[in-house]
């Protein structure tokens, strides 16, 4: 079938008014879809880029108010050094080109993760995608970069011990407390999470906000997933049951 015939077909079966409200997206498969093309690995990585654009690019069409991407693990540091440093100089042509659209768009830009090992120049592009677009009130666009789930959650302790030793904290905590300790503080538990390239792990992406979210699975690799896709994912999702541990 053709592209715009099922992107039409999708249009007409998704309810707008049900659209998952946070959206998070585990982006895999840019090596095998280079080395399957004969490319270096890079060129995957180069085209992951591209489908960054445009899936935020839809997401907001779509209506989704939250979209959460996995851009590099706590775990990625472990890749030779040439790839550690071509993805380490994504996030700088991303924001280059598209900073002036998520300005317009009324995107809000945000940093999850450790920050501080990230290498200048990525934490400057960052920081002033996360500064241009602070005051914007549309979508949330949330970049995982330096990012794990375990980590995350020992941060957050530290922290809550910290302040428990400066007597900000007493007696005991409960969930809402402790969200706020976490890279996603005040946000919402993502509703769905997307993960291209047919494996089938959460690889320590979001572990405490993920308990509930529906999850969705493709053989699709990263740099070929397209609107068409993202809508396929938002239609399974709304025949989805969520019970949330009830009957
Ligand atoms: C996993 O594919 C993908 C990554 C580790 C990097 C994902 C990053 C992007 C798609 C671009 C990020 C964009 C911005 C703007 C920061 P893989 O290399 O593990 O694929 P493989 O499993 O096929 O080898």
């Amino acid at each position: 079938m053709k592209v715009e015939k099922m992107e039409q077909e999708l249009k007409e079966k998704i309810d707008f008014q049900k659209v998952p409200g946070h959206v998070a997206v585990i982006m895999d498969g840019n090596g095998r879809w280079a080395v399957e093309r004969g490319l270096p690995r890079h060129e995957g990585h180069r085209q992951g880029v591209e489908t960054v654009r445009e899936v935020v690019r839809c997401a907001n069409e779509l209506g989704i108010k939250i979209i959460t991407m996995f851009a590099f693990s706590t775990e990625n540091w472990r890749r030779p050094a040439w790839e550690v440093n071509y993805l380490m100089s994504l996030p700088e042509k991303y924001f280059q080109t598209e900073l002036p659209e998520l300005i317009r768009e009324n995107v809000k830009v945000n940093l999850l993760g450790d920050s501080s090992r990230l290498p200048g120049k990525v934490k400057k592009a960052v920081d002033e995608g996360t500064e241009a677009t602070r005051n914007n009130t549309g979508m949330i666009l949330n970049f995982a970069l330096n990012y794990g789930g375990r980590s995350e959650i020992l941060l957050a302790v530290n922290r809550m011990l910290q302040d428990a030793r400066e007597g900000k904290i007493k007696g005991k905590v409960n969930e809402k407390d402790f969200n706020r300790y976490l890279y996603t503080s005040e946000l919402p538990d993502p509703d769905l999470l997307i993960r291209t390239s047919g494996e089938k792990r959460i690889s320590n992406f979001l572990l405490w906000q993920l308990a509930y979210s529906e999850l969705w699975f493709t053989e699709v690799y990263w740099p070929d997933f397209s609107k068409v896709h993202l809508m396929e994912a938002v239609y399974d999702y709304q025949l989805r049951k969520r019970r949330f541990g009830k009957v």
